[in-house]
């Protein structure tokens, strides 16, 4: 059985990106050309995924209108026989019924938005994808969740997407603690324990999770007893960690290049990474970059 639901958390403020977000979800900020969502949303459907449940809140009304038909637009595109961009725009929205949004109306973590889900989520193991995490995973790899999907397919049990960080970052990440003989180079990691943002001195392993989940129904009664965690917030990690008593969790070690897209560096790296990515931008940016580098290398020499 493979996942057929993804919960997409959208409520976040994007204070880290204001003035941009004042008025516009980050989640509508561009890499290269599209919207970071539009990179989520890509890639559930490509997974498999038959239906998305966003969790949103107010001022993301935005997102919808993404997803929606725009006859205006589409009607001039048309009458200047702009088929390309025609189609762009027409292939962005998905059959009916298959986008479904509801509200987080108080800002209280990440666990109380994916709970805010659970009544349109239903009894059937489901996915989460966390848009500020971009990961690139290259024409020679299937996407990350689309991996995941695979794996869970043979596996059938709760996993999260896992990468090694530096050791003084363990503070911005759920980390996993691995089973003893777990860890290595497996592509599965199955989890002796799981913490929310663990100090470096104290973080039982540097393999941090990824916002790509696989997750079964189970964590909505957990997430319902409101327990806070790091920050004072509802945590999915520490749902996930009791969830550990029912069923086993595991890392994954997945195949591509994640871009930190909620912090402004990150998000600098994945348009830089994704335009060169394209030989039509590449040409015209590597000349540019060049420049640049010899420019500041001539600064960094002088200071
Ligand atoms: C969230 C999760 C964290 C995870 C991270 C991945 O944190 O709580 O466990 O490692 O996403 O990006 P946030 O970045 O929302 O603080």
């Amino acid at each position: 059985m493979r996942p057929r639901t993804a919960v997409i958390p959208v409520a976040g403020l994007g204070t880290r990106f204001l003035p941009a977000t004042k008025a516009m979800p980050k989640e509508m900020l561009t890499v290269v050309d599209k919207p970071l969502v539009q990179y989520a949303v890509e890639e559930a459907f490509a997974a498999g995924i038959e239906r998305i449940v966003f969790v949103t809140g107010r001022g993301k009304e935005m997102l919808a209108d993404h997803f929606d038909y725009t006859p205006e637009l589409e009607e001039t595109l048309r009458g200047r026989n702009r088929l390309d961009p025609l189609q762009q725009v027409r292939g962005l929205v998905p059959t009916a019924g298959c986008l479904i949004y509801t509200r987080q109306n108080e800002p209280l973590g990440l666990g109380h938005a994916i709970w805010c889900a659970r009544h349109l989520v239903g009894d059937a193991p489901f996915a989460i994808l966390l848009p500020d995490d971009l990961v690139w995973s290259g024409p020679e790899h299937a996407p990350v969740m689309q991996q995941m999907c695979d794996q869970f397919e043979s596996l059938q049990q709760p996993m999260v997407a896992i990468m090694e960080v530096e050791q003084q970052e363990t503070n911005k990440y759920g980390i996993l603690d691995p089973l003893e003989g777990s860890g290595g180079n497996a592509v599965l990691v199955q989890a002796k324990g799981l913490v929310e943002k663990p100090a470096p001195q104290v973080a039982p392993s540097r393999m941090a999770i990824i916002g790509r989940y696989i997750l079964h129904p189970d964590i909505f009664s957990l997430l319902g007893k409101r327990q806070t965690g790091a920050g004072g917030e509802i945590q999915l990690t520490d749902a996930m960690a009791m969830m550990m008593q029912k069923h086993p969790i595991y890392g994954f070690r997945f195949q591509g290049t994640r871009y930190d897209c909620g912090d402004k560096v990150g998000f600098q790296m994945a348009n830089l990474a994704l335009a060169l990515e394209q030989a039509e931008m590449r040409s015209r940016l590597l000349p540019f970059l060049n420049t640049q580098l010899g420019q500041w290398s001539v600064h960094s020499t002088a200071s």
